[in-house]
């Protein structure tokens, strides 16, 4: 089976591209590498020992999609390439809006035209806004608070209608919850440009004395300690959930959503603590005023995971903290 990545050298597509070749499937990367580069090709095909095909084009550029999507004929589309970061979305609202639609769009009607009928998509648990209780099931009403948020409500819908008037299709919508970590071999992890806005990201820049220290937004939310919780899942288990997805599609079902958490939240607090002693380092922090539009918890129901798709995550928030030191360390 051939599965073809868009945003394939970005972080959560590396490593899917990874357990998909683990698999057996063939794996085609595309990316414009805008927030990634392109030695992440090299890194997939070291661990893996097998070989990627990787198109560096802007899937905006209508002409380009067709061209690759008609060429390699997928079996099915994971559709990872977009934009993500929340506070620039707000920012520059039309380039988030055409970014992430305008590619979409263009993914599908390029897979209309070969007969491609298996698509995945990357959402996010941003789509429950703030939940009105807990764990989030898929069936919680969804709102944005900003336009990187919108343009993830857009597009479920539009697969929803797209999907009514073609029941052929098969639709997978993972919402993925907080991902953190990196590949074991350190080889492929999360890499962001300039200072991080999300946690781990921050921490790790902190404990390697790139930053003199994290501010907590906030310890005064009604959470155990009061600090902010969320549901942190291993990017590795993230990327196997891609591959039960894969599996889901087959059976035709049309559009289906999963949330893609581990169901347990846990706080700033006990993200610094468990990073701290897992590494054997310390991460100086000092708390601050909440961070406007932050939540205070937040963590998934994953049982329709678990009985729809078989998914279950394997690994521990220890296996989290340690895999994201280790990226950080060799690559920073
Ligand atoms: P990422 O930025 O590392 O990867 C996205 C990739 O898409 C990048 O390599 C980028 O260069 C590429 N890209 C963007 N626009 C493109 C275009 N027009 N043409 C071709 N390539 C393009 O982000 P990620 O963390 O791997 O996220 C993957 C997807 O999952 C995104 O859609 C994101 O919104 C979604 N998501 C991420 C998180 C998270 O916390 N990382 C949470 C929920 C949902
Ligand atoms: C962010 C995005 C959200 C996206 C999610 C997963 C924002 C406002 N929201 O959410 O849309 O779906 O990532 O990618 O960016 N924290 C600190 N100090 C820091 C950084 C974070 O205390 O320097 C706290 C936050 O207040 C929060 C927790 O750590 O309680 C996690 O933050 P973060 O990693 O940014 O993820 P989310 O807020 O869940």
């Amino acid at each position: 089976m051939k599965i073809l990545l868009t945003g394939g050298t970005g972080y959560i597509g590396a490593h899917t591209a990874v357990e998909a070749l683990n698999k057996g499937y063939e794996v085609v990367l595309v990316d414009n590498l805008s927030n990634s580069k392109k030695s992440v090709v090299n890194a997939i095909e070291q661990i893996t020992n097998k070989k990627v095909k990787f198109y560096q084009k802007d899937l905006c550029n209508k002409k380009d999609t067709f061209k690759i999507i008609a060429k390699e004929k997928p079996d099915q589309v994971i559709h990872f390439a977009g934009l993500k970061a929340v506070g620039e979305s707000v920012k520059i609202p039309l380039k988030y809006y055409e970014n992430n639609l305008v590619s979409t769009l263009n993914v599908l009607e390029a897979m209309q035209s070969v007969g491609c009928n298996n698509f995945i998509f990357s959402s996010s648990a941003t789509v429950y806004g703030e939940p009105k209780k807990l764990p989030i099931t898929e069936e919680f009403l969804v709102s944005a608070t900003n336009p990187y948020g919108r343009t993830k409500l857009f597009i479920e819908e539009i697969l929803r209608d797209y999907a009514k008037a073609n029941p052929n299709l098969n639709i997978c919508i993972l919402r993925y919850f907080n991902p953190v970590g990196a590949h074991p071999s350190a080889l492929i992890g999360e890499d962001p440009n300039g200072i991080p806005n999300n946690l781990m990201p921050y921490i790790t820049k902190v404990a390697m004395k790139k930053l003199p220290e994290l501010k907590i937004f906030g310890n005064d939310y009604p959470t155990k300690d009061g600090t902010g919780v969320r549901d942190y899942i291993h990017v590795v288990d993230l990327a196997r959930a891609h591959i039960c997805a894969i599996d889901k599609n087959l059976e035709n079902t049309g559009v289906t959503v999963y949330n893609v958490g581990t169901g347990v939240g846990y706080s700033v607090l006990e993200m610094v603590q468990t990073f701290e002693k897992v590494n054997n380092i310390l991460v100086p922090y000092s708390f601050v005023a909440r961070r406007a539009g932050d939540i205070p918890e937040c963590y998934a129901s994953n049982a329709k995971a678990e009985k729809e798709l078989r998914f279950k995550t394997q690994l521990s928030l220890e296996d989290m903290v340690k895999s994201a030191y280790e990226y950080e360390k060799k690559h920073n």
